[in-house]
């Protein structure tokens, strides 16, 4: 049964954006670089099932996600391509991976040894890619006795094959390349330790995609790009193809009216009219993920721009219109209305984070229309 969705705030995913997003990147890089669509936190906000089924019609060869159950979501919508789970897998998984035939990521040689009883039940072969933490300092091995360690108990573990073996950049937005460069010498070392090259060895996310091709090796794990959004503003200044946004946020004016000079709106009266105003009321508010921080920011109406008045409240907020407007009346907050738009990153500015922020923070309750 289809959910009911009585109120007019949506938030539109557009799918062929996404795929022609994958065909610009396929075409930007060489022939043999496969794309792995980064899918997690529920493709970043655009519904995870949905994009990853785009992604890889348009050409990705498989998809990533931060945790098993996200890639157990996946597998239950129906995704049937390789899932790699970027994140660490708590080895209670490792035979339930192996059953889905999902790919974990494992960086130490503990992990290996403490599945091999579980896994001995079970056919075939657990796929892993080893993490090497070149710099990021967040998980993966980082000497070569770990290295040597893991690869004894794989061969000990005898259920366990190497798909591939990868990295993740921490500055690859930044406009200074040495770190980014560093961390591909320092991966680079590993790799070349490993007695067999992997299927895949990986290393780029969307920053690296886009400002380093010739680190894109085996495959490029490409994430707030797939959904047509720059990860920085630096990137955003150097882009090799042009990104096509998938996401829009939208409702109706609910409420409509005339105040007199000295009008104060919403909790704590913070705005007070200094003339007659039109204000309208929208139906979004930061348990939607609009957050607080963002009254004075300005939404589009008619193709203009204007400001969010007062305090955003849960559900709900006040702009103040240029002139009287009829109940019904389309506002964007996130999107374009004819020469004027705006973009998660003008959030991300306004709020002093990132745009990958905002996204994530678009609420369930805002339902994703694709
Ligand atoms: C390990 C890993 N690879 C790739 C990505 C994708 O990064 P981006 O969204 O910047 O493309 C992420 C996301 O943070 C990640 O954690």
């Amino acid at each position: 049964m289809k959910e009911a969705n009585y109120r007019p705030t949506v938030a539109a995913v557009k799918l062929d954006a996404i795929k022609r997003n994958v065909q610009n990147l396929k075409a930007y890089l060489k022939e043999n670089t496969e794309v792995i669509a980064v899918v997690k936190a529920d493709g970043y906000g655009h519904g995870d099932v949905e994009t990853a089924r785009a992604a890889l019609e348009a050409g990705a060869a498989m998809v990533a996600v931060a945790t098993p159950d996200e890639a157990l979501r996946l597998r239950e919508g129906g995704i049937s391509a390789d899932i790699l789970v970027m994140g660490p897998s708590p080895e209670e998984f490792a035979a339930r991976a192996l059953q889905e035939n999902i790919i974990v990521t494992v960086s130490d040689a503990e992990w290996v040894a403490n599945t091999a009883e579980e896994l001995q039940v079970i056919p075939g072969k657990l796929k892993i890619h080893v993490k090497v933490d070149s710099g990021m300092g967040r998980i993966g091995l980082r000497s070569e006795d770990q290295l040597h360690s893991l690869l004894d108990a794989v061969d000990r573990h005898g259920r366990i094959e190497i798909d591939g073996v990868f990295t993740h950049f921490a500055c690859a937005d930044e406009p200074d390349p040495s770190r980014t460069e560093e961390q591909f010498r320092t991966f680079m070392k590993f790799v070349d330790l490993l007695p067999i090259r992997p299927r895949l060895v990986h290393a780029s996310n969307s920053a690296a995609t886009l400002l380093y091709p010739d680190f894109a090796l085996d495959a490029v794990r490409f994430g707030i790009s797939l959904y047509g959004v720059a990860p920085s503003p630096y990137t955003n200044t150097k882009l090799p193809f042009q990104l096509e946004r998938a996401m829009t946020i939208e409702t109706e004016l609910a409420y409509v009216k005339l105040l007199p000079k000295g009008s104060q709106i919403s909790y704590g009266g913070t705005y007070e009219t200094s003339e007659d105003e039109w204000i309208g009321t929208i139906p979004i508010g930061y348990a939607d993920g609009l957050r607080r921080g963002l009254g004075g920011h300005e939404v589009l109406i008619q193709g203009k721009r204007m400001p969010i008045v007062g305090t955003i409240c849960m559900d709900q907020c006040m702009v103040k219109l240029s002139h009287e407007l009829p109940i019904g009346e389309r506002v964007t907050l996130i999107g374009r209305q004819g020469e004027e738009e705006i973009k998660f990153e003008e959030w991300a500015a306004a709020l002093g984070t990132i745009p990958y922020e905002i996204m994530v923070s678009i609420s369930k309750r805002v339902p994703r229309i694709h």
